[in-house]
C-alpha cells in the first residue's frame, strides 16, 4: 500500500486517484477548486464518466479517499504524487505548464529541509524535454535537493478515454513509466500492481513522446479514414465497406508494418497510386490535405537524408543498395536512385553495391527510368562488396542488403545507416532509449 497525492482532480486525476484507492492505496486528491474538493470530500465526482461516483461514493466511505486545497498537508501525508493537473494549449499552440510548474514549486517547498522520501510522477501529457530541463531542475532547486536519491521525478503517461476511463485504467495497452534511473520507476509500478499488462521503464523522453504519438497516430487514423471516406463517395464506392476490408488486411494495414522509422519509400507502386488519388481529387475539387501532403513528407524525408550525408563533407560515398528494397532489381521510383542521381549531381564520387542489379538484364520501364535518371549506372555499380569499402570514405546503408556484409572497415561514424531515424546528425539524441519489461 502507497500513499499517493494525485494533483488535479479532473477526468484524468478523479479516476486516478478513485482507482488507485479502490486497488488499496491511501489517496488524497488535491485540488485549487475549491468545488471540486467538496464534491470528492462529500463522496461524489467532480466530474461525470460511467461508474465513477459510485468508486468515489465507496472509497470516500471506506476512508481511503478524500480531498484537500492544502497542498503542503497533501505532501507531509503521503510518498508519492501523481500530478494530474491540465496541460492546455497556449495561444501559440504551445503546451501551457503554469498549473505544472505551480505543483512543483509546492511539492520542493515542502520537501525542502525536510528528510522526506518523495517521488513525483507526472502524469499529465507533457512535450519530452520540458520534464528534463526546466520541470526537475525546478523541483531540485526549490527542494534545495539534487534529484535521484530521497526525492525522484518521472513521468506515466496515461492513456484512458474518457467515457470509458475506468475500463481503460483497468485494460490499459501497457503501463509506462519513463525514469531518470531505472529504481526511480519501482515505486510508481508498485501503485499497478493490481493492473494486469505490460509493464515498461523506459527513459523520460521516450515515455513523454509515446503518448504524443498515440494521440497524434489516433488523430491521423480517423483523418486518413475520412479522406478515404470523401474519396470513396466521389467514386461511388461505399466507403464504410472500403474501410471494413481495409482494416481486415492485419498482415500490412492494421499491424506493425510499415510503422518503424526508416528511409523514404518508393517503387513502382506507393507512389504512383498516391499520385493518382491526389490527382483525382484535385480534379474533382476535393481536399485531402493527409494524403495529399504523404508524398511531400516521403520528399522532405529523402531531402534531410541528403543534407546528412552532404553535412559530413567527403566526396566518396559507397551506397548499399540501388533497388528500394532488397530482393527485386525494380528500380522505378526508388529512394535510392534519386539520392545517387543527387549526389552525383553535387560533384560526389559515388559507387554502388547492389548484387541483384546488372544494367544488361534491366528491361522496360525499368531501364527506361534508369537511362532518364542514372545513364552511367554501369561505371557506379561494383561486383564486389570490398570494392565499395575500400572506395568509400563513407558508406551509406539503404536496404536491407546491408545486412549480410562485413563492414568492419569503417567506423561507425563513418557509415550512415538510413534505414534507422534520421535526426542523430541534426541533432543528437538526448539519451539512448533502454526499455525495459518489468
Ligand atoms: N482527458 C483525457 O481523456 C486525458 C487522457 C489522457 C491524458 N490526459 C492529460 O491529462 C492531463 C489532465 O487532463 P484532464 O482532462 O484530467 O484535465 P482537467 O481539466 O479535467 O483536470 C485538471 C484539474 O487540475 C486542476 N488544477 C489546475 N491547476 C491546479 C493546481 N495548480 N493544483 C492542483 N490542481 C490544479 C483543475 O482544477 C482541474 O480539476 C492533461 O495533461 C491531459 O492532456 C487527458
Amino acid at each position: 500500500m502507497k500513499r499517493v497525492a494525485v494533483f488535479g482532480t479532473g477526468y484524468v486525476g478523479c479516476v486516478t486517484a478513485a482507482c488507485l484507492s479502490r486497488d488499496g492505496h491511501q489517496v488524497i486528491g488535491v485540488d485549487i477548486d475549491t468545488e471540486k474538493v467538496a464534491a470528492l470530500n462529500e463522496g461524489k465526482s467532480p466530474v461525470a464518466e460511467p461508474g465513477l461516483e459510485e468508486l468515489v461514493a465507496e472509497q470516500v466511505a471506506a476512508g481511503r479517499l478524500r480531498a484537500t486545497e492544502d497542498f503542503e498537508l497533501a505532501i507531509r501525508e503521503t510518498e508519492i504524487a501523481m500530478i494530474a493537473v491540465g496541460t492546455p494549449s497556449d495561444h501559440a499552440g504551445a503546451v501551457s505548464t503554469a498549473a505544472l510548474e505551480k505543483v512543483i514549486c509546492s511539492i520542493g517547498q515542502t520537501l525542502r529541509g525536510s528528510d522526506q522520501s518523495y517521488t513525483v510522477v507526472i502524469r499529465s501529457t507533457l512535450l519530452p524535454g520540458i520534464l528534463e530541463t526546466s520541470l526537475a531542475p525546478m523541483l531540485a532547486e526549490a527542494a534545495d535537493s539534487a534529484l535521484g536519491g530521497r526525492i525522484r521525478i518521472c513521468n506515466n503517461p496515461e492513456f484512458l478515454r474518457e467515457s470509458i476511463a475506468i475500463r481503460d485504467y483497468d485494460a490499459p495497452p501497457f503501463v509506462v513509466v519513463g525514469a531518470m534511473a531505472g529504481t526511480d520507476a519501482d515505486d510508481v509500478m508498485v501503485l499497478y500492481g493490481a493492473i494486469d499488462a505490460e509493464k515498461i521503464v523506459t527513459d523520460t523522453y521516450t515515455a513523454a513522446l509515446l503518448k504524443y504519438g498515440c494521440n497524434a497516430y489516433h488523430a491521423l487514423k480517423i483523418g486518413f479514414a475520412n479522406e478515404m471516406g470523401a474519396l470513396a463517395k466521389a467514386f461511388g464506392a461505399d466507403g464504410q465497406q472500403v474501410m471494413e476490408l481495409l482494416c481486415r488486411d492485419t498482415k500490412l494495414n492494421v499491424s506493425k508494418a510499415y510503422l518503424r522509422p526508416g528511409f523514404s519509400f518508393g517503387g513502382s507502386c506507393l507512389p504512383k497510386d498516391v499520385r493518382a488519388l491526389t490527382r483525382y481529387a484535385e480534379e474533382q475539387a476535393l481536399k485531402i490535405s493527409i494524403l495529399r501532403s504523404v508524398l511531400p513528407s516521403n520528399q522532405e524525408h529523402l531531402d534531410r537524408a541528403i543534407r546528412i550525408i552532404e553535412d559530413r563533407g567527403v566526396r566518396k560515398i559507397g551506397m548499399v543498395g540501388l533497388s528500394f528494397k532488397s530482393g527485386t532489381d525494380d528500380l522505378r521510383e526508388s529512394p535510392f536512385v534519386t539520392l545517387a542521381e543527387t549526389l552525383v549531381g553535387r560533384g560526389c564520387d559515388i559507387k554502388i553495391y547492389d548484387p541483384g542489379i546488372s544494367v544488361s538484364r534491366l528491361k522496360g520501364g525499368n531501364l527506361a527510368y534508369i537511362d532518364q535518371r542514372l545513364p552511367h549506372l554501369a561505371a557506379l555499380l561494383v561486383e564486389k562488396p570490398e570494392d565499395l569499402t575500400a572506395h568509400a570514405e563513407l558508406l551509406v546503408l539503404g536496404n536491407d542488403i546491408a545486412d549480410g556484409l562485413d563492414l568492419t572497415s569503417h567506423r561507425s561514424e563513418d557509415i550512415i545507416d538510413l534505414r534507422c531515424c534520421l535526426v542523430v546528425s541534426e541533432q543528437e539524441s538526448p539519451t539512448s532509449a533502454t526499455i525495459a519489461e518489468v
